[in-house]
């Protein structure tokens, strides 16, 4: 029989947990997310069960990760339906802090991480990579678990993760886990909320050109062709307009060059954000 979910509003409360299970002698895993939870983040969840005895999930929706132009007023907020599902999946503890709890008054620390955060996403949301690692990193020292876990749909997210948890010695192993998808190819996400029902059977044609380019790109043609064929595909699909969709190396998230795409000797991702109606997708492939 599954420990029942113990809710935690503040630091407090999750770190005298921790310490329980700590000397208890059990291992920790936390899973971030900011809620609206579907089965990608239940697959997050599952496999933290199977790296630790005990599974703590965060929900925040964190306000210093949008933009002021962005949907933080709209980002879907349904903790009940949230706490329904964590239970069977196996998580311990539910750490659901308020805006006060994580930004006290006099509040004053960013943590801002260069170079990974200037390319993709970055120059299109600005000061969004300062605010996910920002909280990431006050998540990761409350609670201070063994692992951590992040979807691999917000590659760049998951890159910027690694790096400043390295850079800050933060004592926690990061680990990706592959993007959960629809049975007709579209990424598992809180904003696919967001699109009308015509607008979702448009929708998978961002997974269906990425796929095409890295294929492409994989047996030696070159990245700027692939790509931008994969962008007017997305367009004619019926996206009303595509942010980027580039080639980038793995780990370093610099472009792939022509002469690496024909050696075929580099580990590559295909990434995209496009926006269909005013839902912002983004999703990648591996080349
Ligand atoms: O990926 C998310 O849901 C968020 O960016 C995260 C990692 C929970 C930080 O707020």
């Amino acid at each position: 029989m599954p420990d029942s979910l113990v809710i935690a509003r503040d630091v407090a409360g999750l770190r005298a947990a921790v310490k329980a299970w700590r000397m208890a002698g059990q291992s920790v895993a936390l899973v971030p997310t900011m809620g609206a939870l579907h089965r990608g983040h239940i697959h997050l969840m599952e496999t933290a069960k199977a790296r630790a005895d005990k599974v703590i999930a965060t929900i925040f929706v964190n306000p210093t990760q949008f933009g002021p132009n962005e949907d933080f007023a709209a980002y879907p907020r349904q903790e009940a339906k949230d706490v329904a599902l964590l239970e069977p999946a196996g998580v311990n503890m539910l750490f659901a802090p308020t805006p006060p709890e994580m930004y006290p008054p006099g509040f004053a620390t960013k943590v801002s991480v260069s170079g990974l955060t200037e390319v993709l996403c970055g120059p299109f949301r600005p000061g969004h990579f300062e605010g996910v690692a920002t909280v990431v990193t006050k998540l990761l020292l409350q609670a201070l678990p063994d692992v951590a876990l992040f979807g691999e749909k917000d590659f760049q997210q998951l890159a910027v993760i690694k790096r400043f948890t390295a850079d800050l010695n933060i004592p926690v192993a990061i680990e990706g886990v592959p993007t959960v998808r629809e049975a007709d190819g579209l990424a598992m996400s809180s904003r696919n909320a967001y699109l009308t029902p015509e607008e979702r059977k448009i929708a998978p044609a961002l997974y269906a050109a990425i796929t095409k380019a890295a294929h492409s790109i994989a047996h030696g043609e070159g990245p700027m062709a692939a790509t931008a064929l994969a962008k007017d595909e997305v367009l004619k699909a019926g996206f009303r307009s595509v942010d980027y969709i580039d080639a980038r190396h793995a780990d370093t998230l610099a472009s792939v060059n022509p002469g690496e795409a024909r050696r075929g000797n580099f580990s590559g991702r295909v990434l995209a954000a496009a926006y269909l109606g005013r839902a912002r997708l983004i999703d990648n492939i591996q080349i």
